[in-house]
């Protein structure tokens, strides 16, 4: 395909980059490339929301369509609770959506034992783009890959609620519900609880994938990681305790018929105002 437009670098991404050419964006790829798009081609049809497969350009970047929206910058902004609930929608419909996908791979992401689906596997504000409170896209599938429902949701709690920054744990354990809700599986007790070793597998495997020449996550380590997010897992460990109790109190609350349970959307929270991955 020819370039007639002029390349627009797309601010958000610190592991390959993308740009944007017209209606087109061009990325780098990788070995995982065959195996990401035969999953964007089994997905095709079955799911909105994701860029389509266009193709290679002379410079051997593949070529996927643009998804138009509102990428929210995590360094000023909180998702909404409405975006959360729509995010987490969206999951739901992947899920069902690769059901009967498999695929040899080779993946970038690293292995999981007792996988049960092909998951993206980096959804976060980063990754995504909105019409309001609606999810309009879902870029950045490179560390797509066989993954469980519960693994997905950890990372969507970490970057979402967020969980690696302190937004106080009433704020943190509602957040978290609202998560649990619009999955309607694991319970947010259990998203919480599964934070700690998703957010460190992926510590460790930043630096074994540098050190095996993954430029994307060499690129990761120059911005700060995974320094910066051991850090903030820290932190994170060190508040489970609080933001657990909280969620004991909002089940009994709910048992019990005093809270409308659910989550509402809109309500705005506390913000912390740094980056996670990318
Ligand atoms: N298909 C797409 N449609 C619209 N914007 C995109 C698309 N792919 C990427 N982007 C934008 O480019 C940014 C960086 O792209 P991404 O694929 O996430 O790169 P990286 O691998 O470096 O994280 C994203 O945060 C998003 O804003
Ligand atoms: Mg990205």
């Amino acid at each position: 395909m020819e370039d007639r437009h002029d390349e627009v670098r797309l601010e958000g991404g610190n592991v390959g980059g993308a740009v944007r050419v017209g209606a087109t964006v061009r990325r780098p790829v990788g070995p995982w490339t065959p195996a990401v798009h035969a999953l964007l081609g089994h997905l095709a049809g079955r799911l909105s929301r994701i860029p389509a497969v266009l193709g290679h350009d002379d410079q051997g970047r593949e070529i996927l369509s643009y998804l138009p929206g509102r990428v929210v910058d995590v360094n000023t902004e909180q998702l909404s609770l409405g975006q959360i609930d729509s995010l987490v929608r969206w999951t739901r419909s992947l899920h069902a959506a690769v059901a009967g996908f498999s695929h040899p791979g080779p993946w970038r992401y690293f292995p999981v034992a007792h996988a049960t689906l092909i998951g993206h596997n980096d959804i976060a504000p980063y990754n995504v783009c909105f019409d309001g409170d609606e999810l309009a896209g879902v870029f950045d599938w490179d560390l797509a890959g066989p993954s469980t429902p519960l693994l997905e949701l950890a990372f969507i709690a970490w970057n979402c609620v967020p969980l690696w920054c302190d937004i106080g744990a009433k704020d943190a354990a509602e957040r978290l519900e609202a998560i649990a809700d619009a999955y309607g599986g694991p319970d947010a007790s259990a998203i919480l609880l599964a934070v700690p070793a998703r957010i460190q597998a992926m510590l460790d495997w930043i630096l074994v994938a540098a050190a095996a020449g993954d430029e994307g996550m060499a690129n990761l380590m120059k911005a700060g990681e995974p320094d910066r997010s051991a850090s903030s897992l820290k932190g994170l460990v060190e508040r489970i305790p609080a933001i657990s109790r909280l969620l004991a109190c909002l089940r009994l609350r709910r048992a019990s018929g005093s809270s409308p349970g659910g989550h509402r959307p809109g309500r705005a929270t506390r913000r912390c105002g740094r980056r996670g991955f990318c």
